[in-house]
């Protein structure tokens, strides 16, 4: 097991994907203006019509949104590009796991068949827009751990759960152990299921969205050892631990969410005392048991939409989505929780320039930056993904 446990910077820094990463050069025009970018953007849309999809995840950039024909959560993307009866192309304006997401549900067996066999391709306008979270719970590291532990606890009573920000890879590995793909707005509906199936959880990758989940559900964090892959014996714990878990927490976390303190919060409170606390569940448990609401994405965008005009607030979340809750509500008042820039510096690769290279690489049939899931991991993946579906 040393060799999986070897901590590389640079699968932190690049996609987690089972085929080799390509080698292809950077997009000549970096340096062109946005005006220029945006027209040329424009112009490939235009010519494509309804088969090209842009879409663009609620962290990313203004100017990249502008273009985008849906805007929204990582699964609600996936699943209303897939649900395009025209797309052949999405372009994913997210990062790596979602684009995975898209292809699997978007040539899923049924949709290929109602197009005559016709895949819809997706592209990732640049390859090293990756997650750090994903990244944290590699494949070969989460079967090792399966395996030691199965040296302690019986393994066919577990029911991995991984978190949709994960490689394709380890939500295959959940499909063929009977486990699920959850979301951070049905995190708990999930776990309930999960409960029905066996006596315990392991969670991947994110400890937070876990932890925080768990304890919603009146699960007791001394039932909750954190698996560290890097630790030479157990993931860092006794046998003894490991035997009284309920859930067992992959120790991964997200590097912007995790930013996110109880002084922060104390701050606010102490400056504005009406101020709301709103934030997303992969922020750290100190920080989520005392805001006033969490919840994904879509609901932080919702719980703002529906509040009273002249409602203070102070919201962990990424920063771009903040700036734009900002702009699109002046009738609120809205503070970013941290004093520090939190923003996702991997979605913050995508801009005009690569979406524009990647539209005009597709124009011109040379195609650049696809993202194809390998079809025994994305037939195991899907496996995973309905039974998620399926509680919705
Ligand atoms: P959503 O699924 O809520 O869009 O969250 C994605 C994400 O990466 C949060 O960090
Ligand atoms: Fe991953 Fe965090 Fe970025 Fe979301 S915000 S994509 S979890 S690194």
């Amino acid at each position: 097991m040393g060799a999986d446990k070897k901590h590389s910077i640079a699968r932190f820094l690049m996609p987690t994907t089972s085929d080799p990463l390509p080698t292809y050069a950077l997009p000549p025009f970096k340096e062109s203006e946005n005006a220029e970018l945006s027209a040329r953007i424009e112009a490939v849309r235009q010519k494509w019509g309804e088969r090209l999809v842009i879409l663009g995840h609620h962290y990313q950039q203004d100017e990249v949104i502008a273009h985008s024909d849906l805007r929204g959560d990582s699964l609600g993307l996936s699943q209303k590009a897939a649900a395009s009866e025209h797309c052949r192309v999405i372009a994913f304006c997210g990062v790596h796991f979602m684009a995975e997401t898209a292809d699997i549900l978007a040539n899923r067996p049924e949709k290929l068949q109602d197009r005559g066999g016709e895949r819809v391709s997706v592209l990732l306008p640049d390859m090293a827009a990756g997650c750090s979270m994903a990244d944290m719970a590699e494949v070969d590291q989460v079967e090792a751990a399966w395996s030691e532990l199965s040296e302690h606890v019986d393994t066919k009573k577990i029911v991995p759960v991984t978190y949709i920000n994960s490689a394709a890879s380890l939500k295959a590995f959940c499909g063929r152990h009977g486990g699920i793909v959850c979301t951070s707005s049905n995190a708990e509906s999930v776990l309930r299921w999960a409960f029905e199936r066996g006596d315990r959880v392991f969670f991947f990758p994110d400890q937070h969205l876990g932890r925080n989940t768990a304890m919603s559900m009146g699960i007791d964090p001394a039932e909750m050892p954190v698996w560290d892959p890097y630790a030479d014996f157990g993931g860092g714990n006794e046998a003894a631990e490991l035997q009284q878990s309920r859930v067992l927490l992959w120790k991964g976390h997200c590097s912007v969410h995790q930013m996110f303190t109880a002084a922060h919060v104390a701050q606010f409170r102490q400056q504005y005392p009406q101020i709301k606390i709103l934030v997303h569940p992969e922020c750290p448990r100190e920080v989520y048991e005392i805001a006033d609401e969490a919840g994904s994405t879509a609901k932080i965008i919702d719980v703002v939409r529906q509040a009273p005009a002249g409602t203070q607030w102070a919201i962990g979340t990424e920063l771009h989505l903040v700036n734009r809750l900002k702009q699109e509500h002046p009738e609120q008042e809205i503070h970013f929780l941290s004093p520090v820039v939190c923003m996702c510096a991997t979605m913050y690769r995508i801009d005009l320039a690569h979406l524009c290279w990647t539209l005009e690489n597709l124009d011109a049939g040379t195609p650049v930056g696809t993202i194809e899931v390998d079809p025994e991991i994305a037939r195991w993946s899907l496996v995973a993904l309905e039974r998620m579906l399926e509680l919705s």
